[in-house]
C-alpha cells in the first residue's frame, strides 16, 4: 500500500483521460475498475490502454530497460484492471476518479446515483473547468470531494492540478496529494475558480491561435510551428486536437460565464464541433489523423477564412 492508504480505485469514463488514468493506476499497483456506458466503449478504451502499454514495452526493449516498462509489468498492470458496466460495482472502492464527458449535468447525475446507492468514500473529478464546489454539492458529502485534474496524455504528463472545493476537508486534500505521489505524479495546487490555473492560461492561447488561422494570418501547421520557437514541444492546434475540440469549446463557455466575453470561442472552433470534427478522437480536427499521427491539414480548415 502506498502513502495515501488507498488500495481500490474506480474510474468513471474510459475516454481520452479515463483510459490514461486507469492505466496509470493499474501500473502503480492499484486494484482498478473502470466504468463506462456500454460494452463497445469499454472495449475501445481497453484497446487504447493496451496500445499505450505496448508502446511502453517497446520503449523498454529499445532503451535496454532504461525507459518504459517490461512485458511482465505490462501483464501485471493488465491483471489489476477490470471494466464494469454497473455503477454498483464501484461501491467497494476507496476512491472514485470521475473522468466522464465534460457536462455538469452528467457528472452531477452520476454523483447523485452513487450517493443514492450508498457510496460514501472519496470522490474526485478530473473536470477541466466546472466548479468543484458545485460538483461537491451534487455528491452531498463535500468534505470528501475535490478536483484531481490530470494532464493529457496521463501516462506521460507529470503534473496534476489538485483543487479543493470550498468545503473539502484537510484530510481529503492530504490523501489526494499523497495519491499523486503514489502515482508518480507531482501535485500542482489550484483554487476553485473557472479553468483553475492551466486552462485559464491555455484556453486563450488556443482561441487566439484559431483566430490567427481563420483570419488567414497563418496556416494551422505554420501557427503550430512558430510556437515551437517559444520552447513548446507541441503547437496549440495539434494539442487542441489531442484534447478534443468539444472539451475546449465547453471550457470556453465556462470561462465566459465566470470572467466574461474575452474567453468567447472563435467561430472556427464552434463550426468544427458542430460538424463533429473533434480532433484525434473523431479522426479529423484542425488536422486529418491516421494511426495517431497528423497526415494533413483538414481541407475545411484550409478553406475557411473570416475577418
Ligand atoms: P472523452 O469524450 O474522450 O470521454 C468521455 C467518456 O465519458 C466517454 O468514454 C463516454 O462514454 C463517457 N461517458 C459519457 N457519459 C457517461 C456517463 N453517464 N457515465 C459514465 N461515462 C460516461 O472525454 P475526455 O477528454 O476523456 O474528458 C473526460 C474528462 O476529463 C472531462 O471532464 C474533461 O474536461 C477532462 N479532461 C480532459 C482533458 C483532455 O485533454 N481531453 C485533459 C484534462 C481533463
Amino acid at each position: 500500500m502506498g502513502k495515501s492508504g488507498i488500495e481500490r480505485i474506480g474510474v468513471i469514463g474510459i475516454g481520452t483521460m479515463g483510459s490514461g488514468i486507469a492505466q496509470v493506476c493499474a501500473q502503480c499497483g492499484f486494484d482498478t475498475v473502470v466504468y463506462d456506458i456500454g460494452e463497445t466503449v469499454l472495449d475501445r478504451g481497453l484497446g487504447i490502454i493496451k496500445k499505450s502499454l505496448e508502446r511502453l514495452v517497446a520503449s523498454f526493449d529499445k532503451s535496454g530497460g532504461e525507459k518504459g516498462i517490461s512485458a511482465e509489468a505490462r501483464d501485471t498492470a493488465l491483471s489489476r484492471l477490470k471494466t464494469i458496466l454497473s455503477l454498483s460495482d464501484l461501491l467497494d472502492r476507496d476512491l472514485i476518479i470521475e473522468a466522464a464527458v465534460e457536462k455538469a449535468d452528467v457528472k452531477e447525475e452520476l454523483y447523485q446515483r452513487l450517493a443514492g446507492l450508498g457510496y460514501d468514500r472519496l470522490l474526485v473529478s478530473n473536470t477541466s473547468s466546472i466548479s468543484i464546489t458545485r460538483l461537491a454539492a451534487a455528491y452531498g458529502k463535500p468534505e470528501l470531494f475535490m478536483g484531481m485534474h490530470f494532464m493529457n496524455p496521463v501516462a506521460m504528463q507529470q503534473g496534476v492540478e489538485v483543487i479543493r472545493g470550498l468545503l473539502t476537508s484537510d484530510e481529503t486534500y492530504k490523501t489526494i496529494v499523497a495519491l499523486c505521489h503514489d502515482l508518480g505524479k507531482t501535485e500542482i495546487p489550484a483554487e476553485d475558480k473557472a479553468g483553475f490555473g492551466i486552462n485559464r492560461m491555455w484556453i486563450p492561447f488556443v482561441n487566439e491561435a484559431v483566430r490567427v488561422v481563420e483570419e488567414g494570418v497563418m496556416a494551422p501547421d505554420e501557427a503550430d510551428k512558430c510556437t515551437l520557437c517559444l520552447g513548446h514541444r507541441m503547437g496549440p492546434l495539434t494539442t487542441a486536437d489531442y484534447v478534443g475540440l468539444d472539451v475546449i469549446l465547453f471550457i470556453c463557455d465556462v470561462l465566459v460565464a465566470e470572467f466574461g466575453s474575452a474567453y468567447t470561442a472563435s467561430p472556427l472552433l464552434k463550426r468544427l464541433v458542430e460538424a463533429g470534427q473533434l480532433g484525434v478522437k473523431s479522426g479529423v480536427g484542425f488536422y486529418v489523423w491516421q494511426d495517431g499521427k497528423p497526415v494533413d491539414v483538414n481541407p475545411a480548415v484550409k478553406r475557411y477564412r473570416i475577418k
